[in-house]
Parts: C-alpha cells; structure tokens; sequence
C-alpha cells in the first residue's frame, strides 16, 4: 500500500470515529481527478493536439503516484474506474473500458450504432490514458522490463485507441471488433511483461 493511500485510510478511521458517513469520500476523489486529467488528455487528442496532450500527460503522470492508480481507471465506473463514455450504463457490471474491450473484441451487437458516442470518446480516453502510461515509464532497463518495450507498448496502445475511436464513430461493427481485439492485444502485450 503506498504512503498516500494509508493516509487516507488513517483519514477516514477518523472521520469514521467522529460519526462522519462519507467515509470513502478521500479515495473516491484521488480517482475522479485522475479521471478528470484523463478526459482532459482525450479532449487534447481528439483535437488533434498531441503536443498539449503529452505536455499534460507528463504534468499530470507526477500526481499519479503509483502506476496501479492510473490503470485502475480500466475498471468498472462503480469500482471506481472511467465507464464507458460520460453517461453510465444500465449495466454495471459492463460499464468498464477493460471488459467492454474483451466483449467487443469477441462479438459486436448489431445495435452498436447506439453507443458510437461513448464509444468514440472511449476511444479517446485510451489514447489519453496512453500518453499517461508513457509518462510512467520505468527509469531504467530491468531483465526483459526495458524502457524501450515499455514505450512499444504505450505507443501501440495510443494507436490502437485512436483506431478503435475511429472505429466506433464510423460505427462498422468488424472495424468495431478489429479495433478493440487490437487495443487488447497491446494490453496484454504490455501486461505479459510487466505486471506480476
Ligand atoms: C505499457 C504497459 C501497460 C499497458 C500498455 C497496459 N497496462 Fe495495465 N498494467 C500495467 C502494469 C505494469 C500493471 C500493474 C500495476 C501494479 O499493480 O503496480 C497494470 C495493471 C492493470 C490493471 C489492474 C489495476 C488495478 O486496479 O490494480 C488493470 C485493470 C489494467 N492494467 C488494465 C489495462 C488495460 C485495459 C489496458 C489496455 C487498454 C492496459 N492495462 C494497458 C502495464 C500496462
């Protein structure tokens, strides 16, 4: 657990021991702000401007103090992650960026026209988290764990989100399925590496 986490913890025991009910409210807004500059990243990018964005993403990677804490955006919005685009969906269980990828990657709706907005950002907000990740790279050469695999990896997935916005703004559902087996594959490329 890191130091920034316990003290929230230690926070909350002791709002809880003044009888205050929101006690997961510290945790809860450590995530909406890396939300928030994850957004603010995707809009920089759907602009076209990838210069801001990646100037935002290296301001942004030094108030993200562990790595885990931005990959944890992929989870489920009521787990604390992202969501698929702004609006929540019905339901919750699905309303993750990393098991809505593996669904697509496996079967796309004939409906999907429907959900090309949330999709498109999605998209964006991949390509954002991306440019964050790149920011976190690691600081030296580890065995296999190198920078420079840590940076193919961040760039594949920066391409393959764009792809996948691409994609789902022009709501062809193979193009929909391609996109998202693709950003897959460059989460698991990375993931097969680096996380234990
Ligand atoms: C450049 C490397 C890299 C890429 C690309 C990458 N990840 Fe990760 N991811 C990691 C590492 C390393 C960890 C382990 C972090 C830790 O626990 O310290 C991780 C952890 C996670 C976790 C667990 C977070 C938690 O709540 O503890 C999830 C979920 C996740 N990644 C999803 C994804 C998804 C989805 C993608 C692709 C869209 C992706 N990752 C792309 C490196 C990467």
């Amino acid at each position: 657990m890191n130091i920034k986490l316990r003290f929230m913890l230690a926070g909350v025991a002791f709002m809880a021991a003044l009888g205050f009910t929101y006690a997961s409210l510290p945790i809860a807004a450590a995530g909406d702000k890396v939300g928030a500059a994850v957004k603010k990243i995707g809009v920089l990018i759907k602009k076209g401007d990838n210069a801001g964005a990646s100037k935002d993403a290296s301001a942004a990677a030094k108030n993200i103090e562990e790595l885990a804490d931005l990959m944890h955006m992929f989870r489920p919005r009521s787990k604390g992650g992202l969501g698929v685009g702004e609006k929540p969906l019905p339901n919750k269980a699905k309303d993750g960026i990393e098991v809505m990828l593996r669904d697509l990657a496996r079967d796309v709706p004939s409906n999907i026209g429907k959900q090309a907005e949330a999709l498109e950002i999605t998209g964006y907000w991949i390509a954002a988290m991306a440019d964050l990740t790149h920011a976190k790279a690691p600081k030296k050469n580890l065995g296999k764990k190198t920078i420079k695999a840590w940076n193919d990896y961040t760039t594949d997935m920066r391409v393959a989100g764009l792809a996948f916005a691409k994609a789902a703004a022009g709501k062809g559902g193979q193009e929909i399925k391609t996109a998202a087996a693709k950003v897959n594959a460059s989460c698991n490329n990375c993931h097969s590496i680096f996380k234990e």
